[in-house]
């Protein structure tokens, strides 16, 4: 089978197009068949070697996929099932290739209303938002959420998500987004070009931070007594949370997992209409080191993925 992989850390140009044996599933796990791959901005990270979480190359990235089952050694699936998730996250899951072997309880059945592409483009980035808003933050309906980053991968789905719980939605983004962060819910848009948030916003329930940097600090500002900010971001830094807690509210980081109860509550949400993924481009597998490029160029609107023909 072909594989994407790196001899070296580096720009987009180090990825290659490989041909490696095809992995074999172990009892409890599937083969799948890859049909696409969603991107995530960290893989960009591993890539460059800013972030050395698979160690040196060589090595394959990816977690995001959606494919078919081709071999079951488990009762959890059969073979043609159609599936999804982000198996092994953080360990290497090797999904951008055109086969993936990967447990069967980090991946759920696709839902018909999603094409491999959504699919695919959603488990990191939907976890992420579930696991920040619900799993941690316990948005309820009433509350008040604020969304830094809305028109980005997790950004986007994480408006969707503070919606569907009856929450109010308030979100950081470019201009350019507004149209495409009120179509998905947004109650008020902030053009962080213009406007400071900090300086507008105030009586937050639940800030989820896809930023980073003093986006953290600043955020403390527009919470309510006893609001709790939630970073996808931030590493966790003993003397930012002591200022949280001091002031009353909650800081927590989010490390996402590949929870099977979460997908089924994405696939919920997508099932009664009210949960959408946004993919900006897709490119045929071959073409990775273009879609790094533009991962690499940040300002995403919804994610990008990898499409496969086999
Ligand atoms: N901890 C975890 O488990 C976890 C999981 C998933 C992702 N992450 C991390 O979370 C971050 C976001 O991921 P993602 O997939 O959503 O990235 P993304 O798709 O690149 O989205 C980032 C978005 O932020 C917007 N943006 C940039 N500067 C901004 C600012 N100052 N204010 C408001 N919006 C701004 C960008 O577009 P515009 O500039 O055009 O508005 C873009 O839409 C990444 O660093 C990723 O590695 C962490």
């Amino acid at each position: 089978m072909r594989v994407i992989t790196q001899q070296k850390l580096g720009g987009p140009e180090v990825l290659t197009v490989a041909d490696a044996p095809e992995p074999r599933a172990l009892p409890t796990e599937v083969l799948v068949r890859v049909k696409a791959i969603g991107l995530n901005p960290l893989e960009a990270r591993l890539r460059d070697g800013e972030f050395p979480l698979l160690g040196q190359p060589p090595f394959v990235l990816g977690w995001d996929l959606s494919g078919v089952v081709e071999e079951a050694l488990t009762w959890r699936f059969r073979p043609g099932d159609e599936v999804f998730g982000m198996p092994l996250f953080p360990r290497a899951a090797n999904a951008y290739a055109e086969a993936v072997a990967a447990p069967a309880l980090h991946l759920v059945g696709k839902p018909k209303e999603l094409s491999h592409v959504e699919a695919a483009a959603l488990p990191v980035v939907g976890l992420t938002a579930w696991q920040g808003l619900v799993d941690l933050g316990g948005v309820a309906a009433g509350d008040r959420v604020l969304v830094h980053g809305g028109g980005g991968g997790v950004g986007h789905v994480a408006i969707q998500i503070a919606k569907a719980l009856g929450a109010q939605v308030l979100t950081t983004a470019s201009e350019s987004k507004r149209e495409f962060v009120e179509g998905l819910g947004a109650d008020e848009v902030i053009d962080y070009t213009k406007v400071d948030f900090a300086e507008v916003v105030r009586d937050i329930d639940v800030v989820l931070d896809t930023l980073g940097g003093d986006t953290v600090e600043r955020s403390l500002g527009v919470l309510r007594p006893g609001g709790h900010l939630v970073t996808a971001v931030a590493e966790e830094d003993t003397e930012l949370i002591g200022r949280f807690e001091a002031a009353g509210m909650r800081f927590s980081g989010i490390a996402v997992d590949p929870d099977p109860v979460g997908l089924r509550n994405l696939v919920a949400l997508v099932d009664q209409g009210k949960l959408r993924v946004h993919v900006q481009e897709t490119f045929p597998f071959e073409r990775v080191a273009d879609a790094h490029r533009l991962l690499d160029g940040g300002h995403l609107q919804g994610k990008v993925v990898l499409t496969l023909n086999s």
